[in-house]
Formats: C-alpha cells, structure tokens, sequence
C-alpha cells in the first residue's frame, strides 16, 4: 500500500509552490489538496474549541514550545484549549485524540512524537468531520489527506546546515552521532540531512531519545565503545548538554577535547556555547504559537490557508555573546 509520507523535503517543495488548500476538513471532496468539511461553533465568532495533544516534556525547545502555544491560544484570543501532554508515550496521544473526538472539538492540534501509526485515529478524525492541524512534527499514514495545515522547522536543513558546519572546520571528524527519538520526524530528517553532507565521518551512533539524562548515558556509553570519537552531532540541546556532563566525567573537555554541535539553540544549549562547551548551534524555534493561533482560526473558520508553514531558523557558532543569550527568550 502506498503511504502518505509526509517529509521535510515534500513540505518544502510544497512550501515552493506555495500549495493552498481549503482550509475545512472531512471527508467528500474530489480534490486531492482539500480535505473539506469542518465547521463549528468557531463560526460567527464563537470561541473555538481546540484539542491540542502535545507529544511531551523531554526537552527545552518542548517546554518552550508549550509555553507559546499556551500564551497564544487563550481564551482572550478566542480559543476554549484543552491541553494534553502524551509523556513522550505514542499510545497516550492517541487516547488524547480520542478524547477530543469525543468531546466534539472544533480543531485537533498535535505534534506526533514518531512519525508512524497513526492511521486509525487519523481515519477516526477525518470520519468525524474534525480538521487537523498538525504541529511541529510529521506523519506517516495511509489515510488521504490526513491534515489541513502543518507548522514546524525544516529538520532535513538543520541536519545539512550542522553537516556543512562540521565539514568547513572539522573535516577530519570522526563523529559520534547522537539521535533523537526514534521514528520520529525530528530525528530522522536530521540524520539524514547530516548525513548526506559528512555521513562518511560517523564512525557510531546511538539514541538519547532528546533528554538530558539518556543524552548522558548514550554518550557515557560511546566514550566506552568509540574511545577515538572527537565531534558529537546531538539531535538536540538537551542530549548535547547531557554529553558534556558525560565527557566532564571523564577529565576531557567538552567544546576542545570532542566538539559538541546540536540543534535547537535554547538559552541553555546557547549558555553552553558562549561558555565553549558547545561548538554550533543550529536554531529550531520553538516560539510559533501565534503563528498557529493565527492559521487555527482560518481552518475554523473555513478559510484556505498554505499547506505548510516552515519556522524560520538561524546557526550560531561562539562569536554570541552573553548579552544575546540573557535576552533570548526561550
Ligand atoms: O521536534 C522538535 C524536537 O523535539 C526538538 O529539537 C527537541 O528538542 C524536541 O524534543
């Protein structure tokens, strides 16, 4: 059966053509770019009622990321939220969603923690005439038109921009590659981004399924098993931050002895970049609530919004400076 892959490089190409859709959702339509339907009590005016499943609390960027989709779905800004954190567990978000159909809500928000089995319940939605809007992460199903409108980062270009990094000023690197969790978007498209720029240097890889602790453990582990490794590529800051506390333990030096570079770039994983331990940082912002708060409205409301929404992100290397890092937001 063919699947509906939705990848990173798909979205940009979609991005590209600048795609639109109609922004209700259900099932009817002919066109294979619309998934119509929908409606509400969002119409008119009403409060909209969104089920946001949120995949967890593993991370920095995650509990920014809340916090912004938080601070812009209020109900000052017209929106009735119920908020559910599925604890990084697949079975739990798809209890949520469940949940929401029941409760009969206008939209269904969430981020999937893997990228896989999610078909039922996305059957399930689509039956019940409920628009999805997915966030920050990707799926893949064999459901047909299985969301309005996407909003996240372009994971595949922050692995080839952390590869390109790495291959100007560390050609030589014999890297230990640092995974998030697997099967899911952000951890897939990064390698392979990476990969197709310096994947001839990973000499071991592991997952630290993004936190700090399984950071640290993984990277305890490599030091043991790959004792010439001298560049860490960590799918996030939080792993990265955890292999410091890993290479710290052992008397080498994070930042010169092996090179640490991650993606995110919250204020901690910048901290340890102004402070040398890391090397580079390539940005995920996390902060696009109101960006979502903004297209949530439209998909209520019926309108056509882009298929896609890609966040736009920086890299920063140790020229930052700390006056940068204390205002940074997140
Ligand atoms: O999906 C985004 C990733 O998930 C972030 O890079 C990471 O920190 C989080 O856990």
């Amino acid at each position: 059966m063919r699947r509906n892959t939705f990848t990173r490089t798909m979205v940009a190409a979609a991005a590209t053509i600048s795609m639109l859709t109609l922004a209700a959702c259900g099932g009817g339509s002919d066109d294979p770019a619309t998934t119509g339907g929908g409606g509400g009590s969002s119409q008119g005016g009403d409060t909209i009622k969104v089920g946001f499943s949120q995949l967890g609390a593993e991370s920095g960027w995650r509990t920014a990321n809340t916090e912004s989709v938080k601070a812009n779905l209020t109900k000052e800004n017209g929106f009735d939220l119920t908020f559910v954190d599925a604890q990084q567990k697949q079975e739990n978000q798809i209890k949520a969603l469940r949940d929401f159909i029941d409760q009969g809500v206008d939209v269904i928000a969430f981020s999937p923690v893997i990228e896989t089995g999610w078909d039922e319940v996305l059957q399930d939605i689509k039956d019940a005439d409920i628009p999805v809007v997915l966030v920050d992460r990707t799926v893949d199903t064999t459901v047909a038109d299985p969301f309005v409108t996407w909003i996240g980062a372009d994971f595949t270009k922050e692995g080839v921009t952390a590869g390109e990094w790495v291959k100007e000023n560390h050609p030589d690197a014999k890297i230990f590659e640092l995974q998030g969790t697997m099967g899911s978007g952000a951890q897939t498209n990064r390698q392979e981004g990476f990969r197709s720029v310096v994947g001839d240097n990973v000499i071991g890889e592991a997952s630290g399924n993004f936190t700090r602790a399984e950071g640290k453990a993984a990277t305890e582990a490599a030091l043991a098993a790959y004792p010439d490794m001298d560049l860490i590529f960590a799918h996030n800051d939080d792993m990265g931050l955890g292999a410091i506390e890993a290479i710290e333990a052992t008397g080498k030096k994070p930042g010169v002895d092996i090179k640490i570079v991650t993606v995110d770039g919250v204020k901690d994983g910048l901290q340890a970049l102004v402070d040398k331990k890391f090397n580079y940082v390539v940005e995920c912002n996390p902060a696009f609530g109101d960006q979502l708060a903004e297209l949530i409205k439209k998909v209520a409301a019926g309108e056509q919004v882009e298929k896609s929404t890609i966040v736009v992100d920086e890299a920063f290397d140790q020229t930052i400076t700390q006056e940068f890092v204390d205002s940074r937001t997140f």
